[in-house]
């Protein structure tokens, strides 16, 4: 290594190009394998860092900062961070950022084709065609939920909530949502209505979750809330695995309170084949692949060594998370 660069330990392998914003004047070394830095090998490359850029699978915590002393900056390439204790980053001066925006609409777009996926069945569908059971057109095969019409309910507008309200309208579906602040706004602009969680939850269809991970979101949705959930409805998830109770989750599938779910986050990732929840009927589980579009992960790329470089110039970085503000 050079003396006098700072030095950037990227915890995976980024999209081409995209670390060339730091070539010259920064040290890069990147994880080459696959699968992530282990907790002690993280150790060790951070130890002599002054920047990392890490991913969602990457858990900074305490320890881990404790043993990074140079470390002025953990750049998520994400927009949630669950994965860092931020609060432990700001006692020990390491900037925390994150890539809002970029990702927002393949987001609601995922989220639009689980809730088409479970409304149609179309997993169920496929899967019985490929077993040669379609033998004619039959008028109550397969029926599903017609989107026009239905009502989603949504928790948490922000950014890719209300891009999924967007995508929703247009299907002629019915938007109520619940999140920390009313937005009288786009209730007015787009005829959305607000709803306490609790009364939402009987009303809706369809219902999609879009809060972080947070203390208080952690099991927001558990068994008493999904019990208030109309029977038959869809539950979608791609905000984080723990905003729901993953065992009141089974139980209300397994005796057919809920008719499906849209999983692309989970409690435990990657979840296991033999989860409980890859044996109910009604389940579509993606493995977290709300941003996964070429468009969109050379965009957080870019973002994340944008706000490395930023902290390490010694500027404000351009996507601080909220509570450095
Ligand atoms: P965002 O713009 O910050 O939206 C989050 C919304 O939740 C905001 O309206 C926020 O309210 C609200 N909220 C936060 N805490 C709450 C609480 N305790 N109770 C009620 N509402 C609360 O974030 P985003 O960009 O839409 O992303 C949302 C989440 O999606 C991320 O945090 C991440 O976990 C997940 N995500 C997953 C994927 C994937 O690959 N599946 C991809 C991208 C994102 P305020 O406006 O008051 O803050
Ligand atoms: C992905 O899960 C993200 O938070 O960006």
């Amino acid at each position: 290594m050079t003396a006098g660069k700072p030095r950037v330990f990227v915890t995976r392998e980024l999209p081409a190009g995209t670390l060339e914003p730091l070539a010259g004047w920064a040290e890069v070394e990147v994880w080459p394998d696959f699968q992530p830095p282990p907790p002690a090998e993280l150790r060790r490359r951070l130890a002599e860092a002054d920047g990392a850029i890490t991913m969602v699978t990457d858990r900074i915590d305490d320890e881990v900062l404790a043993a990074a002393p140079r470390l002025k900056v953990v750049s998520n390439c994400a927009v949630g961070y669950d994965n860092i204790d931020v609060a432990a980053a700001r006692r020990r001066g390491v900037m925390v950022t994150h890539t809002p925006g970029v990702l927002t609409d393949a987001t609601a777009d995922l989220t639009m084709a689980l809730i088409l996926a479970c409304a149609r069945r179309l997993p169920e569908a496929e899967a019985a065609l490929r077993r040669g059971e379609w033998r004619t057109w039959h008028p109550l095969q397969w029926l599903g939920l017609e989107l026009n019409g239905a009502t989603l309910g949504i928790v948490g507008l922000g950014r890719i909530g209300r891009a999924v309200a967007r995508r929703a309208l247009a299907f002629g579906m019915r938007v109520l949502y619940w999140s920390r602040r009313r937005d009288p706004e786009a209730e007015a602009a787009w005829g959305i209505a607000y709803r306490p969680l609790d009364d939402m939850l009987p009303e809706v269809d369809v219902l999609t979750l879009h809060v972080p991970l947070t203390p208080e979101t952690r099991h927001l949705i558990d068994a008493r809330r999904l019990e208030r959930m109309k029977r038959g409805a869809i539950l979608v998830n791609t905000a984080r695995g723990d905003v729901v109770d993953e065992e009141a989750l089974v139980r209300a599938l397994e005796r057919g309170h809920l008719g499906a779910a849209g999983l692309d986050v989970y409690s435990r990732e990657p979840v296991p084949p033999d989860h409980p929840l890859l044996r109910v009927p009604g389940v579509i589980a993606l493995p977290h692949i709300g941003s996964a579009t070429e468009r969109t992960r050379r965009r957080m790329a870019e973002l994340a060594v944008a706000n490395c470089a930023a902290v390490l110039r010694g500027e404000r970085p351009p996507h601080p998370v909220p509570e450095m503000l």
